[in-house]
């Protein structure tokens, strides 16, 4: 309930970005564009790399025992559990989607009744899951200080991974420099590897195939 309440509160650092959000599935609908992609190829395309990883991990010993359990923060209208729906070898993995966004939430929902109880509104898992996947979750950004919403982004991961029984999956946006441009924020690439393993251990880093800037980092836990 506090999360929902801070989620709302018309001055937090999620309140802009859920304006803009809201604004742009208002205006296009659950499509690549309703959630700022270009393309439902490059949406696809990080979601076949984060999933890439998961399945990476899993192939490890002990990994693979029962099918893993998915949490999708910042699932947007749902893209993801389509995706997944529409391939056999995750007929068995287990979704939740969670989005801080009570307008994506409910499009997930309409899209999806069927699964509708797995669409929450928060940023966090509800129970633990094996993994948590963070597709282009923390690209936007509606503040112009760069190194405050870093802190954010590693802290949203802190607080998720106590969830968490496997391990994380996201992916960021890198320059040279970190930098917001046109409200994308870019890491500066080894300085938020660094931050990342300082904060939360050893990382497994590979550059996105076919997306520039894009890098995929895995997190076990
Ligand atoms: C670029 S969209 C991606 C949506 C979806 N993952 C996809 O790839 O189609 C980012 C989504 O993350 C949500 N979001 C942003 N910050 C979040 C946070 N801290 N926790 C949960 N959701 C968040 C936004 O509301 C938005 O729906």
């Amino acid at each position: 309930m506090r999360r929902r309440l801070a989620a709302f509160w018309p001055f937090s650092i999620e309140a802009g970005v859920i304006r803009a959000y809201s604004s742009a599935l208002g205006r296009h609908g659950a499509t690549p564009q309703g959630v700022f992609w270009n393309s439902a190829k490059s949406q696809n395309a990080r979601f076949a790399a984060l999933l890439a990883m998961i399945r990476a991990h899993r192939s490890q010993a002990d990994a693979a025992d029962h099918p893993p359990t998915i949490a999708d923060i910042g699932c947007g209208y749902g893209a993801l559990y389509g995706y997944m729906r529409r391939r056999a070898e995750y007929a068995d993995w287990g979704y939740s989607g969670l989005d801080i966004n009570p307008a994506m939430i409910r499009s997930c929902r309409q899209r999806f009744p069927d699964g509708a109880t797995g669409f929450e509104i928060g940023a966090r898992p509800v129970r633990p899951v094996d993994y948590a996947l963070y597709s282009g979750t923390f690209n936007l950004c509606m503040i112009d200080d760069a190194a405050r919403w870093q802190r954010y982004i590693l802290d949203q991961l802190a607080d998720c991974r106590p969830y968490c029984r496997r391990g994380m999956v996201l992916n960021l946006l890198c320059r040279r420099q970190m930098t917001i441009t046109n409200n994308i924020f870019y890491a500066d690439r080894e300085a938020i590897l660094y931050e990342l393993r300082c904060r939360l251990g050893d990382i497994h880093v590979t550059a996105t195939p076919g997306l520039k800037h894009d890098t995929t980092v895995f997190i076990p836990v």
